[in-house]
């Protein structure tokens, strides 16, 4: 694989990008940064580009890939002649973009092939942020398609670094930007019901509040509805939700455990932090060389007690403050492959947060990543 960096001067960097839109003319693929995470880009509008996008990945052929647009007018040569936006398209994308919000739209069968949309009727488009995701696009004078660049089933890559040695060998390009800002995807929200409602098929780096936020500004009266949360009844369930979530998600070749520490209902005992890790450790099975792997807030009760206990099988991995969940958004993949590549753990705890803000995204993919839920009890 060919790296190119971007920390350079500017005409190199111009010269990489563009060498990168060559080759995506060439119907090869490409890794590039986004605001979000890193994408796996290959031609939108070219079938067979786009095939080599899921062989690279091992993705499910019935998983939905989103298309990456650099401006209104690539969005709009994207769509069905004559058609007009949603009303509340309009405030999103006003909003949004360009940023972690991917929406849906109905798919035009002549500009876009079956591939992309996996026999859906819609096409999911967004419009990253970050300055060589625009370029490439751009440069390239084509949508790309891009599913996050890592192995299906595997944590999303947030650096060039994660990517290599997941992918690196299959790979021609991939441009470093850096660590991306966001941490976890898009948000992907469809907004084509009749109803008028925006329903939340994957929360994202876009919240549920910022949404509704926006949308109340607007005036109007359209609910946000949160897939598993609000979709109670039968014809909601109907609704055609995000097929790729259905997946086992977001594993290292590790365990991954979900740690509730909210006070157990009453009645449930659960072990204290210190009696949770004395029995982890004293386990025969074990031995004093497993190597454990906690990602936590700082300032939880969790996060204190377990950095107290200063154990040597245990890494720490920050998640940062509870009151500024974007930076465990921001830092969920990186701890994910780190703490297995560069500690080499042997499985992982991650506290559970709350699913408000980022944390909404964060435990969504949490929960996908994690084979088992456990309890402790903080205040003891
Ligand atoms: O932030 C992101 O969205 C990143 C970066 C690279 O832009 N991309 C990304 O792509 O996360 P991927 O392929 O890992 O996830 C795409 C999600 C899947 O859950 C897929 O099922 C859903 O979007 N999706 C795509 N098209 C859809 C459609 N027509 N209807 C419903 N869901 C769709
Ligand atoms: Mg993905």
């Amino acid at each position: 694989a060919r790296r190119v960096g971007l920390n350079m001067p500017k005409k190199e960097t111009r010269q990489a990008i563009s060498a990168a839109a060559d080759h995506l003319n060439a119907l090869q693929t490409v890794v590039f940064p986004t605001e979000t995470v890193y994408g796996l880009g290959a031609l939108a509008t070219n079938s067979l580009a786009s095939s080599r996008i899921f062989s690279t990945k091992g993705r499910p052929p019935d998983n939905p890939l989103i298309v990456h647009v650099s401006s209104s007018s690539m969005l709009q040569a994207l769509l069905p002649p004559g058609y007009t936006l949603p009303p509340t398209y309009h405030t999103l994308i006003r909003r949004f973009w360009p940023g972690p919000l991917t929406l849906l739209f109905p798919r035009d069968p002549i500009k876009v092939p079956d591939i992309i949309t996996a026999g859906q009727k819609t096409v999911a488009v967004r419009m990253p942020s970050h300055p060589v995701a625009r370029a490439l696009i751009a440069l390239t004078g084509i949508p790309l398609a891009a599913p996050s660049a890592n192995s299906s089933g595997k944590p999303s890559p947030t650096t060039a670094q994660h990517v290599v040695p997941d992918l690196g060998g299959k790979l021609g390009i991939i441009l470093d930007g850096g660590p991306c800002d966001v941490g976890v995807e898009s948000t992907v929200v469809d907004g084509l019901g009749e109803d008028g409602h925006i329903r939340v098929l994957r929360p994202g780096g876009v919240t549920v509040e910022q949404i509704e936020e926006a949308l109340r500004e607007e005036g109007g009266d359209h609910r946000v509805l949160v897939h598993k949360r609000d979709y109670t009844d039968e014809a909601m369930e109907a609704v055609p939700t995000t097929p790729g979530m259905k997946y086992r998600h977001y594993s290292p070749s590790v365990p991954v455990v979900l740690l509730q520490t909210r006070p157990p209902p009453n009645g449930v005992t659960a072990p204290s932090t210190t009696a949770y890790f004395d029995s982890l450790f004293r386990r025969r099975e074990h031995g004093p060389a497993l190597k454990v792997g906690v990602l936590c807030l700082d300032d939880s009760p969790f996060g204190r007690q377990v950095r107290a206990l200063q154990h040597p099988q245990i890494s720490v991995f920050s998640l940062g403050p509870a009151n500024h969940l974007s930076v465990a958004a921001r830092r969920l993949f990186d701890g994910l492959i780190s703490l297995e590549q560069q500690q080499g753990v042997h499985f992982m705890l991650i506290e559970e947060m709350e699913e408000r803000d980022e944390g909404l995204a964060v435990m969504n993919r949490v929960r996908k990543a994690a084979s088992e839920t456990e309890c402790i009890d903080t205040s003891k």
